[in-house]
């Protein structure tokens, strides 16, 4: 019954081993003070136990240098723990530049997830080891968490946004894949795995599961089936802003209000066009609620991101 116990998951990630670190040492401090505190509870019940019914005890006086000594100490140590787990929860909050993008769409009960290169899988998700991956996340209906203990990530997917989150898997391998948020009776059965591939590995997985159409492409063909091509014209005479090289800018709205152009801002600008409306620009366009699924939008983010570098070459000649 208990061969597949294991007491701590697998470290398979970059920062496994620092997350767990942080925990040894927190688990530490406290089994520490812990027997500090009751073996003193034990000790002085006995010395200072009343021996006469008469007994009167010594009155104690205060001594500043003890009340600073356990004042100091316990406040160096939270300022560690503190230190210490600021500088770990940043590092594995910012993906590194040039990560690989999986897109992630939770559904009551199954995770959908996307390569940029068209694969799609459901409840499965293959990476190649050693190379840092990015993911974006929402959800069809309500919230579920993306949870992969070997790698020590685990992030909400909350509906109506993107989150983000990002691992660097270091050992190839089969490891699990849980919703860690209650999402209705089902839940439990929310569950998938993640293969960790040798890289070599993985680039036949991708060329040997080619669907034939990447996500940009599948996000172009979205973006002039649903006309948004006849409004956003690529050289801005259109009743919209043209959208070659906005991923990533900051734009100006009409409020005189500056937003970055990100992966939220996309996405708030095709389901609530009046939200944001860039300057020089009049509220012309129709929401796309619910003539769009969680997955398209991730399509036509994934092609509107990909007109940015391109034309920015362009418009420098
Ligand atoms: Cu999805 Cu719990």
């Amino acid at each position: 019954m208990w061969t597949d116990f294991q007491l701590f998951p697998e470290k398979a990630s970059s920062i496994a081993a620092g997350v767990d670190n942080l925990y040894f040492f927190l688990v530490a401090v406290g089994v520490f003070f812990s027997t500090l505190i009751f073996a003193t509870i034990f000790v002085f019940a006995i010395k200072y136990r009343r021996r006469r019914p008469d007994e009167i005890p010594r009155p104690i006086h205060g001594s500043t240098l003890l009340e600073i000594f356990w004042s100091v100490t316990p406040g160096m140590i939270a300022m560690m723990m503190f230190g210490w787990g600021a500088y770990v929860y940043f590092r594995n909050y910012h993906p590194p530049e040039g990560a690989m993008e999986v897109y992630v769409v939770g559904k009551q009960w199954m995770w959908k997830l996307q390569h940029p290169e068209g694969h799609r899988e459901i409840n499965e998700l293959h990476v190649p080891a050693g190379r840092p991956v990015k993911l974006t996340m929402t959800t069809e209906d309500v919230i579920h968490s993306f949870f992969v203990p070997a790698f020590r990530v685990k992030r909400d997917v909350v509906p109506g946004m993107y989150t983000s989150m990002w691992f660097q898997a270091n050992k190839p391998g089969k490891y699990h894949l849980f919703c860690a948020e209650y999402c209705g009776n089902q839940h439990s059965g929310m569950i998938g795995w993640v293969y960790v591939m040798d890289p070599t590995d993985y680039e036949n997985w991708l060329s040997g599961t080619s669907t034939g159409e990447t996500m940009v492409q599948a996000g172009e063909r979205l973006f002039q089936r649903l006309g948004c091509h006849t409004c956003h014209m690529q050289d801005a005479s259109g009743r919209g802003p043209a959208l070659e090289g906005v991923f990533g800018s900051t734009v100006l709205l009409e409020t005189g209000q500056k937003v970055v152009a990100d992966e939220a801002y996309l996405r708030e600008s095709v389901l609530r066009p009046g939200a944001k409306v860039a300057a020089g620009y009049k509220i012309q366009m129709p929401t796309f609620q619910g003539q769009i699924s969680e997955e398209g939008l991730l399509q036509v983010v994934a092609y509107i991101k990909s007109l940015a570098p391109r034309k920015r070459v362009e418009t420098q000649q």
